[in-house]
């Protein structure tokens, strides 16, 4: 009879799955113009965020010190230290938005999901994200859920937007 006591390490290794991608793409573009960003772009696709062990992991890798690294993540709105939701919310703050309600949708969202801006719901449904203007000013505020737009949106119908998610 086997007497081994089998550990499970599914975790472990997805997670050394993952950082061996990230490795794939490093050696990939560390040499091209402009490789961080697309590197950072890649990693957060394969890691799903990029808490610090993974900058820290790209830095030395790269051969730049964390800081730099750092310095690009938290500068990009794209980036995200924390784990995301399944969807993300971005509500526009660009002028036109902002003048034609959307700072109401921000409040409305915040208490329809219990969550601040930068945060994600308890149950991991949704993140709630500020974002600059995307081009749909003629018909403001707008928001996006992933890569849909909404325009024209009014506060009220945010509840019936979001069952649909
Ligand atoms: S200001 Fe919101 S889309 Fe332009």
């Amino acid at each position: 009879m086997n007497t081994q006591t089998k550990t499970c390490t599914c975790k472990t290794e997805s997670e050394h799955e993952k950082l061996e991608r990230i490795e794939e793409v490093i050696e990939e573009y560390k040499d091209k113009e402009g490789s961080l960003i697309q590197i950072l772009h890649m990693a957060q696709g394969i890691y799903g965020y990029l808490p610090l062990k993974v900058q820290q992991f790209i830095a030395e890798r790269i051969n730049k010190p964390l800081s730099e690294v750092s310095g690009v993540v938290t500068f990009y709105s794209y980036f995200s230290t924390m784990p995301k939701g399944k969807n993300t919310i971005r509500v526009c703050l660009g002028t036109a938005c902002y003048v034609r309600g959307g700072k109401k949708i921000i409040e409305r969202l915040k208490e329809i999901l219990e969550v601040d801006v930068g945060a994600t719901t308890q149950d991991g449904r949704f993140t709630l994200e500020v974002m600059r203007c995307i081009g749909a000013c003629g018909l403001a505020p707008a928001i996006t859920i992933n890569d849909k737009v909404y325009k024209q949106v009014n506060p009220d119908k945010l509840r019936s937007i979001l069952d649909q998610y």
